[in-house]
C-alpha cells in the first residue's frame, strides 16, 4: 500500500526541513529525520516508505534503505505495539540483562527477534543504550527502564499488557 505523510507528519518534516541547506548534501541529511517521521507514522519502514522518502528528499531508493539497514533502531519489518529492547552488552550482561531477555522471552513466549501473535510485543536485543551506569536497561518504545530485575520486568509486561 502506498505510504505518504499525513498532516502531522508533513509539518514535521517540513520544520526539518529548513534546518538544512537545500543542496544535494542536505537533501540527503534530511534522510534520518525522514525515516525517524515515518517510523512514528507507520511503526516501521516498508518498501513504500523507502521508496517515498527517496521521493521527498530526492535520493535513491538504494541509499534510504542503506541508511535505515545501518541502524538497528529503524524496524525493517512490522513490530509490536510495545517494543521491548533489551541490551546485553558488558555492562547490563554482567548485572543479568540477558537472563532478563530470556524470562521476557518466556514469559511471552516468542524468541528474540519475534513478535507475539496478538501485536503486542516485539522482544529484541540491541547493543548499549548508553545507560551503563544504572544496568540492566531495558527500553520500551521512547521509555527507558533502568536497573531492572525479574520482578520490575513482570511488573511492566503485566502493565503493558492491560494498556
Ligand atoms: S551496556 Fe547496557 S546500557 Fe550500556
Amino acid at each position: 500500500m502506498a505510504f505518504a505523510f499525513n498532516d502531522a507528519a508533513q509539518a514535521e518534516f517540513v520544520a526539518w526541513e529548513k534546518k538544512f541547506p537545500n543542496d544535494e548534501n542536505g537533501r540527503r541529511s534530511l534522510v534520518i529525520p525522514a525515516l525517524w517521521i515515518s517510523q512514528k507514522q507507520n511503526g516501521w519502514i516498508s518498501k513504500e516508505v523507502v521508496e517515498y522518502i527517496a521521493k521527498v528528499t530526492g535520493t535513491k531508493p538504494l541509499h534510504v534503505w542503506g541508511v535505515a539497514t545501518f541502524y538497528t533502531m529503524f524496524h525493517k519489518e512490522p513490530v509490536g505495539k510495545n517494543v521491548l529492547q533489551f541490551c546485553t552488552n558488558i555492562s547490563c550482561s554482567l548485572h543479568g540483562g540477558e537472563e532478563l531477555m530470556k524470562h521476557a522471552c518466556q514469559k511471552l513466549g516468542i524468541n528474540q527477534g519475534e513478535t507475539t501473535a496478538d501485536k503486542r510485543f516485539t522482544v529484541l536485543e540491541v547493543e548499549c543504550l548508553g545507560a551503563c551506569g544504572t544496568a540492566p536497561v531495558v527500553q520500551v518504545n521512547d521509555t527507558y527502564h533502568e536497573s531492572m530485575n525479574v520482578e520490575k520486568l513482570d511488573q511492566l509486561l503485566e502493565q503493558l499488557t492491560r494498556s
